[in-house]
Order: C-alpha cells, then structure tokens, then sequence
C-alpha cells in the first residue's frame, strides 16, 4: 500500500527513485511523485495516475539533483489526483514528505492547526501529519529530528514517512511504524524503500528498520534511533534475492511469469525439507518447537485474501491429517472481534508480504494473549516473519504480478508439510500414508509443469467465455477453497463479477442465477466427492448453465457434461489442490488479457495492503 523510494548520495537521485517506483508500483499505482532538492531549492513533481505517466510529465524538467525522495500511491484519505499525490510540501515549502499508512488521529490534529491558521491544499492525512511537524518545529526552534519525534509521539496509526528538508542539503529522515522501510547501504551512499526491490541493483547490505525507528540518512552516514531518541546499532543483513527475480524475464506479465515459475518455486520450497527416499520431512521451524504444536488446544489461522484460502485449504488438511481442531479467521474480523485466545493456542499466519496490517496486528494482539505464533510468510525479513516465534518461509521469491499465484502454491506446500510432519511427529497418521504423500509431493512440479504445457488450451476457453457478466466457480472438500481463489482471481483481473461456492451448498441459493448465460466452473477432479459432483454438473446442465471443467486425466463422465473442460494429472486428494489451482489461474489471466486489461496492476488493488 504505497511505495517509498529515497537516495541520497554522489548519483542522480532521479533516475534510481523513478526505476525504484516502477518496482514498487506493485503497492499502488493511483498517483506519484517527486520531490528532488539541490542547493537549497526543493522541487515537487507529481501526477495522477501510473508512474509511466510522472515519467512522461518530468519531460524538460530540472531533474538534477543527488537527494530525493519519490512515492507511488494507493490512496487511502482522498481521491487519486495531483493534488493529492505525494510529496506533499509544508506550509513554508521549506519541507517535503512521502508516507506509506494511516494517521488515524489526523482530523483531530488538522482542526488544532486550522484552529491556528493553518489551512491544506490535499485531502490527505500526509498533509497534515507534515503540518503538524513544521508547526513543533517552530514553535520550539527545534531540529527537524526532533519535531519529527515529537509529532509522532501524538499519532495514532501506522506510518513510514520519509522527510527532507531545504536547510539540510544531505539528509532524508525516515521514521517507521506498522508501515515497512529498508536502507540500503552503498559506498558514500544511502537507498531508502519499502522493500528491497529498488535496492538489489546497487547493493545487497540493507537493514530493515523496526517500528517505532527514526533513520537519519546522508550519504556517508546512517544514524538509528529509538522515539526516545537513544541510539541503535544498525543491525546489516544480506539480502539474498537476485535482479532477474524482479524483471519480467521475457514474459509479457509478470502474472504470467509468476504462474509459469510455480514448477521450480514449488521444487524450492520442498528442497532440504522433504525427503521421501529418507522417509522425512525436516523444517526447522516445526522440528525446534514440536512440543509447543503437537501439544496446541487448537490451531487459529489467520490471513487476508488469497492467503487466507490457502489457511482454508489448510485446515482441511490439518484437522484430516494431525485430528488438532482449527479455525481459519479473516485477520481484520479476528483483531477486532474479542476472539478468545489462550496460552497454549497456535497461531498460523500465512502472507505472501508479510506487511498485510491487519494480519500482523491481529498477530501483535494474539501474542499478548499467550499465543504461539508461527508464520508462513513470503518476504524473507518482513514484519509478519520477524514478529513469528517460528515459522517457514515459502520461498517463491519475489511475487509482482497483483494477483497472487506462486506464493499461494508456496503457502499450500509449506502447510501440507507443516501438516505432514506434525501428524508424523504426533503419530496420527501411519508410516505408509506419510511416505505415499511425501512421493507424491515430490511429483508436483513436474505434474504442474505438464498442466502449464497445455496453457494454450485455456486461452480458447478465455477467449470463449471472455464477456460473461458473472461467473460461478464450484468444488468440494479440499477443492472447496480453491473454488473461491478462482473466483477471486477472475474477479481481480478481469473486473468480471465471480462467486465461489462448495458446490453442494450451490442448490441454496446460486442455483437461481444459472441460465444459458452463465459459464460454471467446476474443480471435478476424481476423489472422494467426484460422484457427488458429477451429480452437481446434472443439476447445471439441466438448467442450461455452461460447465467448464477441470478434470483428472481419463475421465470420460465429466468431460461428456461438460462445454469445455481441461484435464490434470492424478493426484492424491490432499494434495489435488496444488494442480487444480494452475488452471484457474491461467483461465483468469488469459480472460483478463483478453479484455485488455492491466493484468498486473488492476484497478483498485494493490498487492501490499498496509492500511487497516
Ligand atoms: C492483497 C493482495 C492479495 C493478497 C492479500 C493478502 O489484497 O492483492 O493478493 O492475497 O493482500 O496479502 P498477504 O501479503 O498478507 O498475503
């Protein structure tokens, strides 16, 4: 939800913000800006509207500069529009300022400055949180630093604001609360972002600054200090990502690169864990703090989105395999409604980001109450992994495309082998069973790469159903959630309406939609509910609904029912999941291609949701 670009060193500021911006437009993409000073003089450029678009404006603007600071935005408190885009200026104009989240406390604040005079040019809660920092600074004739701490000690909500000031030539001051910000280190120079993706090109030293942190950022220094105003020693990692992993690599999307990488981004994730001629599965994570799960009065999980699908597949598989009672909660519904949490409860956090808002304040929240927290996050460093008493990564590397795919694959084999080991550990499931579904895991990427071999097929069933105005996606059991994660996939990037449903629960009320207009997609593959569902296709054909299919190889029934159908490789049930969710995820991009839409950044979304 936004992304926060700064430089400050011996190169043009301009160019590395704006390719650090088209990197990060994954967190918004409604309106951006510049804000570039150089001996003395602060220059604001923005635009609604793409990065592309800022890019185009800047066109024979004065650009020359070796500090600036640069933001691309979701907007939150205001329309997207210039006016509105960040940087905004203080009232002097001596100041400039980026901020990615919400000041929850803003309207009483701003009356306070227009009780003083003070009156705003935006709708945004930036404005006035920068307001409110000039004012401090006025009136105590302090340093920006200091105002900075200051106002922010007033605050409510979450923030990573970056700031830089005309009278300090050198110097961005960045503050962090609930938002995420890293610093890359460079030689006599520093890169400020909201991930590591703007950075990886000039240097692989970062530090990721914890909330409550004030970075004070020249070229040759980095300060780091607490809001009490103690300093910290900057604690270095190495970021362990490459450049080609953020680039579309020949692809047209980065969608399409990231549902075509799921073969080998499911082969990393199993690697060193999953061994079935060794009979084992060793994740650290699960192995160092058995006693803590097996032992768990039940399992919470907790998520947003497509994460939380991958929570629901989930819970099917652990309650199955392990016989631990689990509930899967929307993490905004969670941190907000009184859940009862006790000591001994396992939490499972699954985020592709790992800086989702309402997922790691509904972490912060269970924590306290006792809970064991163990998270199954995407970004290596992120809030959600580093607030985790244990966890696993899913090791999908870097996920661009909007629409989640590759992370949701990755969160599915991370929990099938969480599920596998506790059962394993806790002795509720027998020697075969476990080694059957070890081989069988292991078969998953090259049966994934089998299915992506017959992409094509998906885009004539696109270009075929393509102006539907709704869509039905129906499974059972296992295939239940992904049924919804189709449907949510068709909905985010091709704006066509959609609705997942178990497909039994369909004669309560969807049934009443189905026409000869309506395409239903069906997860038909062979398992212990394939005659039930069988029944379900009847029941849609008899009322002239158009049944896409997504079967098991070789099966004659559902392909006779169905008007268009796309065959997998067998696979156990438990796992089925991770085959049947590749289709859906072809079908949806291809249909959005072909209503020409911005398959990577549709309207509306953004892929990072720090905001509550
Ligand atoms: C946003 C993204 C979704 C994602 C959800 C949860 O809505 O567009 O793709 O599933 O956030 O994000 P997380 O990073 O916590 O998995």
């Amino acid at each position: 939800m936004c992304g926060i670009v700064g430089y400050t060193g011996h190169r043009q500021a301009y160019p590395v913000i704006l390719k650090g911006l088209k990197r990060l437009e994954y967190r918004g993409y409604d309106s951006s800006g510049v804000a570039l000073l150089k001996d003395g003089v602060l220059n604001v450029y923005k635009k609604k509207g793409k990065v592309a678009e800022l890019e185009e404006s800047m066109i024979g603007k004065n650009i020359d500069a070796q500090i600036g600071i640069g933001h691309t935005r979701w907007a939150t408190h205001g329309e997207p529009s210039d006016r509105n885009a960040h940087p905004h200026s203080s009232k002097s104009g001596k100041i400039a300022m980026i901020h990615n989240g919400i000041i929850e406390n803003y309207a009483l604040i701003k009356q306070e400055l227009v009780n003083k005079g003070y009156s705003f040019t935006s709708d945004t809660d930036t404005e006035v949180l920068l307001n409110f920092i000039e004012d401090i600074k006025n009136n105590n004739e302090c340093s920006l630093e200091e105002a900075i701490r200051i106002a922010l000690k007033r605050v409510t909500g979450a923030y990573c604001i970056l700031v830089v000031e005309q009278d300090n030539p050198d110097t961005i001051i960045a503050a962090r609360k609930g938002s995420p910000l890293v610093i890359g280190i460079g030689k006599g120079e520093h890169f400020l972002a909201s991930d590591a993706s703007p950075i990886i090109e000039y240097t692989k030293e970062v530090v990721y600054v914890n909330d409550y942190e004030l970075a004070i950022v020249k070229p040759d220094e980095l300060i780091l200090k607490n809001i009490g105003n103690e300093k910290i020693t900057p604690f270095i990692t190495k970021l362990d990502m490459e450049l080609a992993a953020i680039e579309k690599g020949g692809y047209d999307h980065f969608m399409l690169k990231e549902i075509f990488e799921q073969p080998s981004t499911i082969f990393d994730c199993l690697r060193g864990r999953l061994d079935s001629k060794e009979s084992t599965i060793k994740m650290s994570g699960v192995d160092l703090n058995i006693e803590h799960i097996i032992n768990a009065n039940r399992i919470m999980i907790v998520a947003c989105g497509t994460s939380w699908h991958a929570g629901l597949v989930a819970e099917y598989i652990i309650e199955e395999l392990c016989r631990i009672p689990v509930e899967v909660e929307y993490a905004s519904e969670f941190r907000y409604r009184n859940p009862i949490v006790n000591k001994g409860d396992l939490i499972i956090a699954i985020s592709q980001s790992g800086e989702t808002a309402d997922t790691l304040v509904a972490l912060e929240k269970a924590k306290e109450d006792g809970a064991f927290i163990f998270g199954v996050v995407n970004a290596v460093g992120s809030s959600i992994a580093r607030i985790s008493n244990a966890g696993a990564y899913t090791h999908a590397g870097p996920e661009i495309g909007v629409a989640s795919t590759k992370a949701f694959t990755g969160q599915l084999a991370v929990l099938i082998m969480v599920a596998l080991s506790i059962a394993k550990h806790k002795g509720t499931i027998t020697d075969a069973r476990f080694n059957e579904l070890l081989v069988e895991m292991e078969q998953i990427p090259e049966k994934v790469d089998s299915i992506l071999k017959n992409a094509e097929q998906l885009k004539v069933i696109a270009e075929k159903y393509k102006d539907a105005s709704d869509f039905l996606f129906l499974g059972r059991g296992y295939n239940f959630p992904i049924a919804l994660e189709g449907a949510l996939k068709l909905k985010e990037i091709s704006y066509i309406h959609a609705e997942g449903y178990p497909a039994a629960e369909m004669k309560h009320g969807p049934i009443a939609l189905v026409d000869e207009n309506l395409p239903v997609v069906f997860i038909a593959t062979k398992d212990q509910y394939h005659e039930k569902i069988v029944s379900n296709m009847q029941e849609i054909k008899a009322r002239k609904g158009k049944i896409i299919s997504i079967i098991t190889e070789g099966d004659k029934v559902s392909a006779e029912l169905s008007n268009d159908c796309f065959a997998i490789p067998t696979a156990d049930e438990i796992i089925a999941p991770l085959l049947t969710v590749i289709p859906l995820q072809l079908l949806s991009y291809y249909v959005g291609i072909a209503k020409g839409i911005d398959v990577d950044k549709p309207r509306n979304l953004a892929k990072s949701v720090t905001v509550e």
